[in-house]
């Protein structure tokens, strides 16, 4: 007997309409001045609107003038979750047709000052704080999220907010934001989507002694106690809310990894700051290969950096090696990585054990030049390999220097080249400066964003790595599906969809990754291969290819409005 997939569309069932001031207060159901002659006589909003009869169409180009009076970007975001407070329709109908210019406004860069900020623009709940003090009733405050059925949580503690650290419950900021974009790009239904902060407290002095500060005033709980309520709150998730996916969001390095490990298989979860950010990568490494016309066997890849974003680019690499093919030993020999203490070989006794895995035997090194404190070096490597792929992910500003770039191009035509570190100031080598020292050759997608190249006649865009090119697609993906679990052969399926959509694969000058606009298109096509391949690890039931892709589009939600006058 097949197993009943999780029929998660049709329990989408119409919302019973209010009426008056209540109709318009309600965001999910407002249309503001497109309520039609007939709706408003119907839901007593006679002269509670101008007279005029606006069209979406109309509405938008309203809003968008108002939004470019705006001052900075913070007022921008301002304004836009003002009025994902009041219509949520007209809001992500806005956003999909300036999806280029909002997307870093209502998500990174600048949702970070708005996490900076939480307290003070603080207008209308949105979202849930769930706060150490009640952490004896989390299934209670579970149970008063605005909508029973929810497809996506994403959830932070908001200890590592982008690049700004520690904001406490202003943290809840990030998965508001993130959760706009599972529904502009992945189509996720706004009302299915739940932000949610675990306020264990903030060790950030600025908050603690501002005044307005709106979370739990008290240093951050740590060790058991924090993995306790970690766990309280997951198995109220589980009780509550099983078939809902669990997304976590800018925890602390420190409890981000033990966290997934203790979860992954208990619940469909996971991590984008570990897995997302690595199927990215991996999606814009295996593009580049493709373009290249080699495969992954033919590969030597030096990773500069060996912190928790490299090795986790590192292990999406490695797994799929394995898909190819190649003997452990084979895949292992094809690494290169450095930290501050040089390449990762078997001689060191400093490293942890994910580490180890990547180390080069030391009889493969010896007689390599080495410094003074006996380490090797990033030029040292590059002299003495034909690397084919460099990635940085160190944090070291300017690394990635002509001289190492030059000797890495001189042994190969089309170097693949992705400095990932953010933000820009930390980026181990600018765009401009790897085309320029390649001769046009080089093949770079970055961390941070970077303007197009003019080069020989030529623009050269330059891809930038956003995880926003593999969450949403991954929400849909499962939603779509009823998968159970994410597994690591998901998200391998969502990088190797994502690099099946390069464009560069159709014109080797173009971006590795596609542009934003396409993204609704590329995240149905990537969540068709993410739920055809929950399927063959068994965590959804078998369709064929036509039922999902018919869940796929039926799920993808877009903005736009219905009647709400009875049928004839
Ligand atoms: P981390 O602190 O865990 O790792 C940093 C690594 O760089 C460590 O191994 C450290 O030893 C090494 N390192 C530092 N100085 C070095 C030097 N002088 N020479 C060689 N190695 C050196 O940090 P994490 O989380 O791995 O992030 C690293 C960078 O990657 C950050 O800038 C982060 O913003 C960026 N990142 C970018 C993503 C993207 O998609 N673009 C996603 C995730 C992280």
């Amino acid at each position: 007997m097949p197993e009943p997939i999780v029929q998660r569309v049709a329990e989408t069932v119409p919302p019973r309409i209010p009426r008056g001031m209540d109709l318009l207060d309600t965001p999910l159901l407002n249309k503001g001045t497109a309520f039609t002659e007939e709706e408003r006589t119907l839901f007593g909003l006679l002269g509670l609107l101008p007279p005029h009869v606006e069209t979406l169409d109309e509405q938008v180009v309203r809003a968008y003038e108002a939004y470019q009076r705006k001052d900075d970007d913070l007022e921008r975001h301002i304004y836009l979750r003002a009025l994902q407070d009041t219509n949520e329709i007209l809001f992500y109908r806005l956003l999909l047709d300036h999806i280029e210019e909002m997307t870093p406004i209502v998500y990174t860069p600048t949702v970070a000052l708005a996490c900076q900020q939480f307290s003070h623009s603080y207008r209308r709940p949105r979202g849930l704080f769930v706060s150490y003090p009640r952490r004896d009733s989390i299934n209670t405050l579970l149970r008063n999220r605005p909508n029973p059925n929810v497809d996506v949580i994403v959830v932070t503690d908001g200890e590592r907010i982008l690049g700004i650290g520690d904001q406490g419950a202003g943290g809840l900021g990030i998965p508001i934001g993130k959760l706009s974009l599972y529904t502009l790009i992945g189509g996720i239904r706004p009302e299915r989507t739940l932000p949610i902060v675990l306020d264990v407290g903030t060790n950030n002095q600025e908050r603690l002694n501002d005044p307005e500060y709106l979370g739990w005033r008290h240093e951050r709980i740590t060790g058991q106690d924090y993995y306790d309520f970690i766990d309280r709150f997951v198995q109220a998730v589980k009780q509550d809310a099983p078939e809902t996916c669990l997304q976590w969001e800018d925890f602390a390095n420190a409890h981000a990894r033990p966290i997934l490990e203790r979860y992954r298989d208990e619940l469909l979860t996971f991590n984008d700051d570990i897995q997302g950010t690595a199927a990215v990568a991996l999606g814009a490494i295996l593009g580049a290969i493709k373009v290249t016309q080699k495969t992954l066997r033919d590969q030597q890849i030096v990773i500069f950096g060996a912190g928790s974003a490299a090795i986790g680019v590192a292990d999406g690499l490695h797994a799929a090696m394995k898909e190819e093919g190649l003997t452990e030993q084979e895949e292992r020999s094809r690494f290169w990585l450095l930290n501050s203490k040089g390449l990762l070989h078997s001689g060191r006794n400093d490293l942890s054990p994910e580490q180890s895995v990547y180390a080069q035997p030391e009889n493969r090194i010896s007689g390599w030049p080495r410094t003074s404190n006996g380490r090797i070096g990033l030029a040292d490597v590059l002299g003495k390999i034909d690397a084919t792929i460099l990635i940085g992910l160190s944090t070291v500003g300017g690394a990635f220097s002509e001289t190492i770039v030059r000797e890495m191009a001189r042994k190969i035509d089309r170097p693949v080249i992705l400095p990932l570190s953010n933000p820009t100031a930390k980026s181990e080598a600018t765009g401009e400066d790897l085309i320029r020292w390649t001769d046009g050759r080089a093949l770079v997608a970055t961390g941070s964003p970077f303007a197009p190249v003019n080069y020989g006649g030529r623009q050269i865009p330059i891809a930038q790595c956003n995880n926003v090119y593999i969450f949403p697609a991954m929400g849909l993906g499962v939603v779509a599906s009823g998968a159970r679990r994410v597994t690591h052969s998901m998200m391998l399926a969502a990088a190797r969809a994502l690099s099946a959509n390069s464009p560069a694969l159709k014109d080797s000058s173009a971006s590795l990754l596609p542009p934003l606009t396409d993204l609704r298109r590329v995240a149905a096509e990537i969540a068709l291969a993410v739920a055809t391949q929950a399927q063959k690890d068994g965590v959804a039931a078998k369709l064929g290819e036509d039922e999902l892709r018919h869940r796929i589009t039926a799920t993808q939600w877009t903005p736009a409005y219905s009647s709400y006058c009875a049928e004839p």
